[in-house]
This record gives C-alpha cells, sequence and structure tokens, in this order.
C-alpha cells in the first residue's frame, strides 16, 4: 500500500511550496471564490494591520489589500521560500511578505486581524500553533480562516482520490493528522482555538462551484489536479501504466462535471471566526 502523502508544514518548507509555485495561476484562480466570504469574515470597516497565515503565491493578500480601508496594512506570512519570493515578485507594493514558520515565529508588534485561505491545517503541534498565534492579536482582535469541509465534499479532491484508489491502494488519512481537510468537521478546530484562548468561536458553511485549474477542458483538469494532489508521487511510483489508467479514469469523472467546456466541481468550505 502507497505511504500516506498529505503534507504538513514540514513538507510544506521542504518540497511542496515548489510544486504549489509551479501551479500558482491555475490554483489560485480556482480557489479565487473564497476570497469573498473570508474577507467579509474580516470585516474590514476601519484601518487595520492584518497578518495572513500561509500567504502562498499572494493571491488572497492581494485581494484583502484592495478591500481594506485606506492606510490598513497587510503582511504575508508562510513557510515555503519559494511561494514568499513567488508572493513579493507578483503582489509588489501592496503587501509585505515574510519568511516564518506560524507556528512558532512571534511579530515584534501585534496585528488587529488575523487571516488565512488554506493555511492552518498543517501545524504538526496545532495546539502550540494556534496558542502562539493567539500572540500575533491585540485583544479584542479578530480572525478568519477558510478550511476545507469534509473531503466527500470537496469534489475535486474526492474525484483524484476516487481515480487514484480505483487503479493503486490508497490508505485512508489518519485522523488528526495534518493534512488539507483535516478540519473537515470544524469541532475539532473550534475546540483548539478556544483551548488556545480564543472567545466567540464560530464555524459558517460556505458552498459554491469551483472551476478546476480555473476553467480547463476535462482531461487538462484530470492533468491539473492529478499533477497538484499528494497521490501524485505514491502514482508515479507504482508505473507509467498506472499514472495512465488514472488520468483517463479522471479525465472521464471530470467530463461529468462540465459547463461550457471547462470543468467545474462543487465544494464546502468552512468560515472560522474568532475573538482575542
Ligand atoms: C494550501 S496552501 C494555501 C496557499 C494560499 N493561502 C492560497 O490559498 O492560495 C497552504 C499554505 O500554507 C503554508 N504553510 C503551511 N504550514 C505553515 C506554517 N507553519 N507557517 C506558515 N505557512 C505555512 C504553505 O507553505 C502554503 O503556502
Amino acid at each position: 500500500m502507497a505511504a500516506t502523502q498529505s503534507p504538513s508544514s514540514k513538507t510544506w518548507a521542504q518540497t511542496r511550496g515548489a510544486k504549489w509555485r509551479d501551479q500558482l495561476d491555475p490554483m489560485e484562480a480556482m480557489l479565487a471564490p473564497i476570497d469573498a466570504p473570508l474577507i467579509a469574515a474580516l470585516n474590514l470597516s476601519e484601518r487595520v494591520r492584518i497578518a495572513e497565515i500561509g500567504a502562498g503565491g499572494g493571491a488572497t493578500t492581494r485581494a484583502i489589500a484592495a478591500a481594506a480601508p485606506p492606510g490598513s496594512t497587510i503582511e504575508g506570512f508562510d513557510i515555503s521560500p519559494e511561494l514568499v519570493e513567488a508572493a513579493k515578485a507578483r503582489v509588489g507594493n501592496a503587501a509585505r511578505f515574510t519568511l516564518a514558520d506560524a507556528a512558532h515565529f512571534r511579530p515584534t508588534e501585534q496585528f488587529d486581524r488575523l487571516a488565512s485561505r488554506f493555511g492552518v491545517m498543517f501545524f504538526e503541534a496545532p495546539e502550540t500553533a494556534f496558542a502562539n498565534l493567539l500572540q500575533w492579536l491585540r485583544p479584542e482582535g479578530t480572525l478568519a480562516f477558510a478550511v476545507w469541509g469534509p473531503a466527500k465534499e470537496v469534489a475535486f479532491m474526492a474525484s483524484v482520490r476516487e481515480a487514484v484508489a480505483a487503479v493503486i491502494e490508497l490508505p485512508q488519512p489518519e485522523p488528526d493528522t495534518p493534512g488539507p481537510c483535516r478540519y473537515g468537521d470544524p469541532s475539532g478546530l473550534l475546540a483548539l482555538l478556544e483551548a488556545a484562548g480564543f472567545r466567540n468561536c464560530d464555524a459558517r458553511p460556505w458552498r459554491g462551484d469551483l472551476q478546476v485549474g480555473g476553467g480547463m477542458p476535462p482531461e487538462a483538469a484530470a492533468e491539473f489536479l492529478l499533477a497538484s494532489s499528494s497521490a501524485a508521487a505514491p502514482l508515479a511510483e507504482a508505473g507509467a501504466g498506472e499514472q495512465i489508467r488514472a488520468s483517463e479514469r479522471l479525465a472521464a469523472i471530470c467530463a461529468e462535471n462540465v459547463l461550457d467546456g471547462t470543468v467545474w466541481m462543487p465544494a464546502r468550505v468552512e468560515i472560522i471566526t474568532a475573538v482575542a
């Protein structure tokens, strides 16, 4: 059976950051619909200092900077050197970017808002990480985090799994280990935030359709999804024949989800909010 491949902060810093960077444009185009509910939850009604955790290539940073009142500042933090460099090059003067492990780094000044789009599910020791992040916020400061819902309700992830598991044996992800759907049941994350000292912790589901790769026909969508999946490595190890079979199977699933020539898949996201 193939080894568990779910990424942790450590793998983002080592290899996964460069992989994400290589697919930034299609990945960020696919995830763009999440920015509106995340930014609404940040409640940017006055001038604020904002920190973004796991800022990646900076697309959400740029969206938050555009939505924030004049005089606001935003700083993106990420553990991947490749992604911090990419974000600096793409976002320019609209934001600052700092290479840091958010689980342990302590900024010199506190922030009014803490934001993250899919950047807080990878901590090796989440109790320590969220207790540290509490210290990033001034008293009464607020956070808004987007995390994926249950894997079976994130159709592009479920489809990749279905296609690959039809060809090679894939283990079920261990519960409560780093990975994209770790907080698919958000009650675990809410309990962690409360234990860390946050108040008024809340989760609200967002459901919508995501355009795979930002607008791709089925074969290209299948290639994009497989290449960005953690199942790519065990599939490559299995051999070229297995890769082709998984790719064809995924393309067939993608073909069932075409609208106007491109693949759309439904997803559930949880928007988490809390007060320091
Ligand atoms: C799924 S990507 C999301 C990137 C970006 N927020 C987006 O939505 O396009 C997760 C991001 O979290 C970052 N990350 C993971 N663990 C981290 C940590 N401990 N500290 C800072 N960044 C981390 C990764 O390097 C990566 O950029």
